[in-house]
């Protein structure tokens, strides 16, 4: 009797194996295929160097390549002046764009132009239903507030080279970004230093208030203070994956040359949770390359990063 209700158990068992095959195999590759982009390709603009060399003239950090290939993307280098053709086919390419920090001009640059080309075209796109994520980090976050308020509204503050705790807003529980954040990493960037700022420039929570255009686009999630200015620190839009953070997710798992840049488990865990978040948006736009060659000339791998890390605040820098 025993043996016989083990047997039944186990045929039910391996029935259940069975069937589970067949769903995994059948079903979810097709189920995967229609909702969801596993193979996402995402655009990191260059911006020009500062003092351009033959060869030399403009750059990406690795660090930004690396934090999206550390969640599952692959990425595309966006060179700056370009043509808006150029553009227009390599938009319809890729699945995603960043702006990463730097020191050029949002306002006369070929980051700006390039950086405004694909947001309007990530506009246009989103509008009719075509799912195309923007992030823009530093510099990229003070761009998305120049391309989305048409002004120049930043404010100097004291946050050269200083890791802080978030001022989480009571948007934030309901936000996109950090929905699939652990409990305990959300305690603990709450609490502890654990994002990076760089930068001389910020918006203002004052200015944020009283202006209309970014007041009503994006949804202010975090703030922080230099102990004078309020300013914002983490947004994202009502109505768009447009996505911006004054603070540096890519540097606590891949920087090293500034003792400022935290390494703990936790600052570790945010680089790679803003990382999955972004490239998950990522995996919901469908653009591909017109053909697989295209594709692999494209790809950053076609590059090879210089060790910097002695001369700069980048320990690899991609230069074009
Ligand atoms: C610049 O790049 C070209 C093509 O890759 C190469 O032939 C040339 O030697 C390089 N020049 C310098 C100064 O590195
Ligand atoms: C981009 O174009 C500007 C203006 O024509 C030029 O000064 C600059 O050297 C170019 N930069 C690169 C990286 O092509
Ligand atoms: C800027 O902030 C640093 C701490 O991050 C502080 O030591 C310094 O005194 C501040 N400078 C000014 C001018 O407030
Ligand atoms: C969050 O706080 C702001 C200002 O304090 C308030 O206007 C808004 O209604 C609050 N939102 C939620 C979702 O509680």
């Amino acid at each position: 009797m025993a043996t016989l209700r083990r047997a039944t158990v186990c045929f039910t068992f391996r029935n259940m194996i069975v069937m589970f095959l067949c769903v995994s195999l059948v079903c979810l590759p097709f189920y995967s295929s229609a909702k969801r982009n596993d193979r996402p390709i995402i655009g990191v603009l260059a911006q020009e160097v500062y003092s351009p060399k033959p060869n030399q003239t403009a750059y990406i950090a690795a660090s930004y390549v690396k934090f999206l290939e550390s969640a599952g993307a692959r990425v595309v280098p966006v060179m700056i002046n370009q043509t808006l053709e150029e553009y227009k086919t390599l938009f319809n390419s890729i699945n995603g764009i960043l702006y990463p920090g730097g020191g050029v001009s949002i306002i006369s640059s070929g980051y700006e132009r390039a950086a405004k080309i694909f947001y309007e075209l990530a506009i246009e796109a989103n509008n009719r239903g075509d799912y195309f994520p923007v992030w823009g980090t530093c510099l990229g976050f003070e761009q998305l507030t120049y391309l989305t308020s048409g002004k120049t509204v930043l404010s100097y503050t004291n946050t050269s080279g200083v890791p802080l705790p978030l001022d989480f807003t009571n948007e934030t529980k309901d936000s996109r970004m950090f929905k699939g954040f652990p409990p305990e990493l959300m305690k603990d960037l709450a609490s502890e230093p654990l994002t990076e700022n760089s930068h001389k420039w910020s918006l203002a929570l004052l200015t944020y208030n009283t202006n209309e255009e970014l007041k009503k686009f994006y949804k202010v999630l975090s703030t922080n203070t230099d102990g004078k200015t309020e300013f914002v620190s983490t947004v994202e839009a009502y109505d768009y994956p447009i996505y911006g953070t004054q603070w540096h997710p890519e540097k606590n798992a891949f920087e090293w040359t500034r003792p400022y840049i935290p390494h703990t488990p936790s600052a570790i865990k945010t680089t790679f949770y803003m990382a999955e978040f972004f490239v998950n948006e990522a995996r919901k736009n469908f653009h591909s390359f017109e053909s697989e060659e295209g594709e692999r000339k494209a790809l950053i791998y076609n590059y090879n990063p210089v060790y910097t890390g002695h001369q700069s605040g980048f320990e690899q820098i991609y230069f074009f």
